[in-house]
């Protein structure tokens, strides 16, 4: 257990930047369980397919569908937009398409975290051209104050303030990301 829990810490230093918790993984699991709670009585007596935006998603998406006691499927889609950064350089591209065949389904999207809501905006776009039954956006956090595009997110874990964040699938230059809480930067 002592190895299993090995990874929370009080304070994340990355070079000059610290990074101090903001959500435990126990607010987490918390939160998470609510959700998939939520979903499975909404979805009762459908047949969902989970579509996770990789890589951010992974192990939010892994969580959920836990917490899910209906049948449901995944798939995934990847996007690339921050690159190295902290700030997102604006640009989506797709590096990996879809499998399912999406026309009739109900689509849940989800994603890590929403920030400007370009990334959700651009899968929205895209799934036009299909005709899914439903599509409903789930997002572990999302940052309300920087919303540059206008996105319903359906499922929301937590509000968080305007400021870059890591854990819990979430990445600073591709690490980070398996830190079980998550932890913001402190200024
Ligand atoms: P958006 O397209 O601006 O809404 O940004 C969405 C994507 O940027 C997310 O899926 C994340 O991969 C990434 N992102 C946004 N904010 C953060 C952050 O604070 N930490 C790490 N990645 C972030
Ligand atoms: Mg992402």
């Amino acid at each position: 257990m002592d190895k299993v829990k090995s990874n929370l810490k009080d304070e994340v230093h990355i070079g000059n930047e610290v990074f101090v918790p903001l959500i435990t993984e126990e607010e987490i699991q918390k939160r998470v369980a609510e959700l998939g709670k939520q979903i499975s009585e909404e979805y009762k007596s459908k047949l969902p397919i989970f579509i996770g935006i990789l890589n951010g998603s992974f192990i939010f998406l892994s969580d959920l569908i836990k917490n899910v006691d209906i049948n449901c499927e995944i798939d995934f889609f990847k996007l690339s937009s921050y690159g190295d950064a902290k700030i997102s350089s604006g640009n989506v591209k797709m590096l990996k398409e879809l499998n399912a065949d999406i026309n009739d389904r109900h689509l849940i999207i989800v994603e890590d975290i929403v920030d400007s809501g370009l990334s959700i905006k651009y899968i929205e776009d895209l799934l036009k051209d299909f005709t899914p039954a439903s599509m409903k956006v789930a997002s572990l956090l999302v940052k309300p104050d920087s919303h540059k595009y206008k996105v319903k997110i359906d499922y929301i874990g937590f509000e968080i303030p305007s400021k870059f964040v890591i854990g819990y699938g979430l990445d600073y230059a591709q690490k980070y990301r398996n830190l079980r809480s998550i932890y913001v930067l402190s200024e």
